[in-house]
């Protein structure tokens, strides 16, 4: 197929040359049909020599970048849906950007919107296409295809089902990816966490019959660092609520609850192949959130990692337990900065809505890095205040803190509650809203499903660095 642009209701250069190949087909075509070319709207032309693809840029001016990205999605889309296995793409506004630019994002685009997930169905797999970009520019697609290779990992890990995914298999996954592309990996169970003294955490996991899977990846330069890091991850694999049981349609989509951990993994496989001067270490504490006579309780009283204790009001908001251990674990080794994906709250999604994540900012130069980062990404984020006075929310009577505080702002005390088990400057995003879409058109760069949100962001932040 090749693949062509309409800008300002003419062809392209481009499109002009192969029409010219063609005989004045695509022009006849393009005056029969009067397509207008308006941005994001194509016409597919299936000539008898040639499957050709039109693709409306909308106006001559006016263009951002970022809507290359969202252009390459849609030509994706139409490849995957008509299963074409070749496709040949202009480096669309390669005049107003630049060959490099241009085709960094299309090929970005192109990649995300191509991805499925068709494992677990018997039909209706197609193999992926390939796409070439014509006068794009080499080595940055290909960086943008080792990108999208984190991604899709993401994305895999969040489709997979529970009952596949538990927290042992994830650990293998990680340390398959360790293996593949060389980085430090080290594995705790039952008895490593229990030893620790990570006893927040410990009592998410003990309910459940999978074991849970304390998973640590290290990215170490080539010389001395100039920065260390860390990546913190949710990873419950499956949150029926425990006790605090969730009703059957909140908990659809649980399976998702490790999209943080989806997401770090992701960036590690990236950061790994472009080995930027930084050393990186990555989180997660997995666990399943399940009932059993074995599971903890409302009123249980806990003890992390760090000696604070943590009265249970509430054992659905079990991410910020299994967190504030993996958080004072990750604080052991005084990393310069820590950015922790959760789905944490459906407190954010009725604030942000499914597309965007909410940045709390423990400090504040940190938060504009990773918000820079994610603008440069077209991955929303939107700040969020950590609003100091209501800590008193989260008082315990019994306990030096308690795992809720009331709805009112429900995503801000989850903030301050993570807050208080990172040693260390700290941003959280929660990614409730965005790590999982429900319905395709809540997903700008994808199918429905896991979406590897976070995985472009954290590449982006830690690339950046020095
Ligand atoms: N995993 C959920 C949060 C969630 C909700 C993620 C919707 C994705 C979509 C989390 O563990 C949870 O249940 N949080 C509770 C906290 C409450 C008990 C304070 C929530 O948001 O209702
Ligand atoms: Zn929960
Ligand atoms: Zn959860």
């Amino acid at each position: 197929m090749r693949v062509v642009a309409v800008l300002g209701g003419e062809l392209s250069e481009e499109g002009r040359w192969l029409d010219s190949e063609l005989d004045g087909a695509i022009g006849h075509i393009l005056k029969e049909t009067r397509f207008k070319g308006e941005i994001g709207t194509t016409l597919y032309i299936p000539l008898p020599r040639l499957q050709v693809l039109l693709v409306g840029l909308g106006r001559r001016r006016g263009h951002r970048l970022s809507d290359v990205r969202r252009l390459g999605v849609k030509v994706a889309e139409e490849v995957v849906e008509r299963g074409v296995r070749e496709v040949a793409v202009e480096n669309f506004l390669a005049a107003r950007f630049g060959k490099r630019d241009a085709s960094r994002v299309l090929a970005e685009g192109l990649y995300l919107g191509a991805y499925r997930f068709s494992r677990y169905q018997n039909e209706g797999k197609s193999p992926r296409a390939r796409f070439v970009i014509a006068q794009g520019y080499g080595p940055v697609v290909e960086e943008a295809g080792v990108v999208a290779e984190g991604v899709y990992l993401a994305r895999d890990l969040v489709n997979e089902p529970p009952n596949v995914l538990t927290p042992e298999e994830l650990a293998w996954r990680a340390e398959r990816l360790a293996t593949e592309v060389g980085l430090e990996v080290r594995v705790l169970g039952p008895e490593g966490i229990q030893n620790l003294g990570m006893g927040a955490y410990w009592a998410v996991a003990k309910g459940s019959a999978n074991e849970p899977r304390f998973i640590e990846l290290v990215y170490r330069p080539e010389e001395e660092a100039i920065r260390r890091l860390a990546l913190v991850g949710k990873g419950l694999t499956f949150d029926t609520g425990g006790y605090s049981l969730k009703p059957t349609d909140s908990m659809k989509t649980m399976k998702a609850d490790m999209a943080g951990a989806a997401a770090v993994l992701g960036a590690m496989r990236v950061i790994a192949q472009l080995k930027p001067p930084v050393e990186v270490r990555a989180y997660i504490a997995a666990a399943e959130n399940m009932i059993s006579g074995r599971a903890y309780r409302v009123d249980d009283v806990l003890r992390a990692l760090n000696g604070k204790t943590i009265e249970v009001l509430n054992t659905d908001a079990e991410g910020r337990l299994t967190l504030a251990d993996a958080l004072a674990y990750a604080s052991l080794a005084e990393p310069d900065a820590i950015v922790e994906l959760s789905t944490l709250t459906g407190s954010c999604v009725v604030a942000l809505g499914r597309e965007m994540a909410g940045l709390f900012a423990a400090d504040e130069a940190l938060g504009r890095e990773v918000q820079r980062a994610a603008e440069t990404t077209g991955e929303k984020v939107w700040p969020m205040p950590m609003e100091e006075s209501y800590r008193r929310k989260l008082k315990s009577k019994i306990a030096d803190i308690a795992n809720v505080g009331d709805r009112a702002g429900g995503a801000i005390q989850a903030a301050l509650f993570l807050s208080e088990f990172a040693d260390a400057p700290f941003v959280h995003l929660d990614i409730a809203g965005p790590g999982f879409a429900v319905k395709p058109e809540d997903h700008a760069y994808g199918p429905a499903g896991g979406t590897g949100f976070g995985v472009r962001t954290l590449v982006e932040w830690v690339m950046r660095q020095g």
